[in-house]
């Protein structure tokens, strides 16, 4: 009997997330202790944002991963990871008649902004069922400007429409390769410190805050209502000194302040007992093409 074998996606993130962590996957690979690589271990997302660093610890680690635990203050972000995990085939099916709609409207400016509008409207209202919520932030993700996620202070997404022409909605290769790879994740939606008591034995944690902005201007936060400023900056080092005093590993990426100020030593005042490591990393978030480019970022760790 001749076996084909299909080949199956890999698994990488459904959504474009602001602080996307691909450029920085080589880098935090090599952070890694040696002894995960040879143990099982639990691995902790305390800010999963899009996930980068998850979807390739989860396939880089399936034999050594045994427990996954991730988790993200944004509620609309969660019941994604949540839908995706328990009814990928209920959102595909919304996703894919969605897409031949908006491609419908190509030639059609008007008619495809007063579609994307009325989306962006029944997001912000909050008042559908949860897996149409999660394909309308996906939808929105898809088809807005730069494809990005921001919030104003009552919670509601205001970023304008894109001007895609015909762009991917329902990527459902992807889609069902997240689907196969969330089945053992367990997904929470609160503040990071509850995350401590999820850990057990060895166990690895990558936290992924919201970056310290360089400057007043440069401040891209808005991932939510909440602004993660110094002081929040200072809770989380206590938390990292917290699992370090339990025992267990973190890896940390953030800002490299020194960026904008050379004499700013916030994150060496707060990390003076850890390992603080430059890394080059694009950035491209920033809409003004000419104002992405190389910048050194901070990886801190307890090894
Ligand atoms: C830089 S993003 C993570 C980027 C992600 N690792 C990636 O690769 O795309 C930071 C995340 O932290 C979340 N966040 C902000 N404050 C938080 C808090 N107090 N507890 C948990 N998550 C929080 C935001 O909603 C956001 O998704």
């Amino acid at each position: 009997m001749k076996v084909t074998q299909v080949k199956q996606a890999i698994a990488k993130p459904f959504i474009k997330w602001a602080g996307g962590k691909t450029q920085l996957l080589h880098e935090t690979d090599k952070l890694i202790p040696s002894v995960f690589k040879q143990t099982q271990f639990t691995y902790i997302e305390p800010f999963v944002g899009g996930g980068a660093v998850l979807f390739r610890m989860l396939q880089k680690y399936k034999n050594n991963i045994k427990n996954v635990i991730i988790n993200d203050i944004n509620t609309d972000l969660t019941n994604t990871y949540k839908t995706i995990k328990n009814d990928v085939e209920g959102l595909i099916l919304i996703l894919s008649e969605w897409e031949k709609e908006y491609h419908s409207l190509k030639d059609y400016p008007d008619a495809k902004k007063e579609y994307y509008y009325k989306k962006r409207k029944q997001f912000n209202e909050r008042s559908s069922d949860k897996t149409t919520q999660a394909a309308l932030l996906i939808f929105l993700n898809r088809t807005c400007f730069n494809g990005l996620y921001r919030v104003n202070k009552r919670n509601e997404f205001n970023v304008p429409i894109g001007n895609y022409k015909t762009p991917l909605i329902c990527d459902e290769d992807n889609l069902k390769a997240v689907n196969r790879i969330l089945q053992n994740v367990t997904i929470l939606n609160g503040d990071f410190e509850e995350t401590l008591n999820y850990a057990s034995g060895n166990t690895l944690f990558y936290c992924d805050p919201p970056y310290r902005p360089l400057n007043k201007t440069s401040s891209f936060n808005s991932y939510n209502q909440n602004d993660f400023d110094d002081n929040e900056q200072i809770r989380l080092a206590n938390f990292c000194k917290k699992i370090n005093s339990a025992g267990y590993k973190w890896i940390l990426s953030n800002s490299d302040p020194k960026q904008g100020n050379p004499e700013d030593n916030f994150f060496e005042n707060l990390y003076g007992e850890f390992q603080i490591k430059r890394v080059f990393a694009r950035r491209n978030i920033n809409s003004n093409p000419e104002k992405r480019g190389e910048l050194t970022e901070l990886l801190i760790t307890n090894q």
